[in-house]
């Protein structure tokens, strides 16, 4: 093969591999992907910003040892895109943005990695906002800001979000009930919690003010006999969650825990709660549905922390942001009926109500001033 061939190849090879890039990037409307690599302290880090119509992109950095570096970009691909959703439909003026830095996150070496990372967030000039997430900690986002004043959820700044996002579930639970009952009373309604953690214990809380029935399961028993003891709560075995004659599971721990195995064993009639990704496949939100289960989509009813985070940004006092996450009850009401009107799950409903939001604000009629 003549060297001429073999450069055309590798002309060709790149040009087809960078169509690929911008197939994947079309293929979601992401605005802009930033590859960013700093050899003295080995950092390879990718940003993608899906969108800003609403405001500078926010989401975490997570720090994972992906596969393969395409693996990292599909998931921060992923990751950005459901940023953006989030955000329009908690009702902030905040785009959809997620950074990934690929390598070992239990690595002591951090300061250089995060250091690295917040100048490559710096050279958005604002235009993503980076926050904790999988793999990384407070005292990362403290390196970070070394770098840049785009990091929140630092030490001292917004604090622990999950009273916040606890308020915005009870108030999603309410919403379902008054959905699915014809009253958002919650006094005398049973709802048992997976996962008595951070927010499961303050929605245990807030259920209980309210004279609800509650039970708890968690894989840590100090964690449920907390509950039992402060707030009367019943015990449940962390493997018996799914079978409790309840009105509404609240998962609060795991994601995927909705699935094939799961879903013909529940006997609420209501999901709602904190944890993330808490369908294992799309099509578990119609298998619940088939079942007369009404869904609450986790990124809807959980969206509190994210609203605790824009606190940060916005100088929202604690009562502000709780206020906010209240209207996450008036929310799922209007997926629901966007649900019921278009004959789509929960999910999609979801999904469509944050895009209509993100294109409304996008075409806002411009005057002159
Ligand atoms: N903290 C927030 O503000 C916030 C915001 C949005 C979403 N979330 C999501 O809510 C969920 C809970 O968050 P958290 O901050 O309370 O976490 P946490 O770690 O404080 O609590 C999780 C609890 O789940 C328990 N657990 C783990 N595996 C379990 C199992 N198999 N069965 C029963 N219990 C199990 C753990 O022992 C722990 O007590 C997570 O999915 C998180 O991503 C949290």
């Amino acid at each position: 093969m003549s060297t001429e061939t073999s450069y055309a190849d590798k002309v060709a090879e790149a040009v087809e591999g960078r169509s690929e890039m911008f197939d994947l990037m079309s293929r979601h409307d992401h605005e802009q992907v930033v590859f960013t690599y700093d050899p003295s302290s080995g950092y390879r880090g990718i940003i993608a910003i899906h969108n800003t119509a609403l405001g500078p992109a926010l989401g975490g950095t997570r720090f994972w040892n992906y596969d393969s570096d395409y693996d990292a970009l599909i998931d921060v691909l992923r990751l950005s895109r459901g940023m953006t959703y989030k955000a329009a439909v908690a009702g902030l003026n905040l785009g959809g943005g997620k950074a990934v830095i690929i390598g070992d996150n239990r690595t002591t070496q951090r300061e250089m990695v995060m250091r690295a990372h917040g100048r490559a967030v710096e050279s958005l000039a604002g235009r993503y906002y980076t926050a904790e997430d999988v793999g990384t900690s407070v005292a990362d986002m403290d390196y970070i800001h070394m770098e840049t004043e785009h990091v929140v959820g630092m030490a001292g700044k917004s604090g622990d979000p999950s009273p916040v996002t606890a308020y915005g579930t009870y108030r999603g639970i309410k919403a379902c009930s008054l959905k699915k009952f014809g009253t958002d009373d919650l006094a005398g309604r049973s709802v048992v919690i997976q996962g008595a953690g951070h927010v499961g214990y303050f929605l245990a809380e807030d259920l209980r003010a309210e004279g609800a029935k509650v039970f708890v399961a968690d894989i840590d028993g100090d964690r449920v006999q907390r509950c039992v003891d402060e707030l009367e709560c019943e015990a449940v075995g962390a493997d018996e969650v799914y079978d409790v004659d309840a009105d509404v599971f609240a998962p609060c721990a795991l994601g995927a825990i909705l699935n094939d195995d799961t879903i013909p064993r529940l006997k609420v009639k209501i999901v709602a709660g904190a944890a993330n990704n808490q369908l294992a496949k799309s099509r578990h939100a119609a298998m619940l549905e088939e079942r007369d289960v009404l869904y609450a989509p986790d990124y809807v009813i959980n969206a509190g922390g994210l609203i605790n985070v824009y606190s940060e940004l916005a100088g929202w006092t604690l009562e502000r942001s709780k206020r906010k996450a209240g209207e996450i009850y008036s929310t799922l009401l209007a997926i629901f009926d966007l649900a019921a009107a278009d004959g789509i799950t929960s999910a999609e409903a979801a999904d469509e109500v944050a895009m209509r939001r993100v294109h409304a604000v996008t075409q806002l009629h411009r005057t002159y001033v």
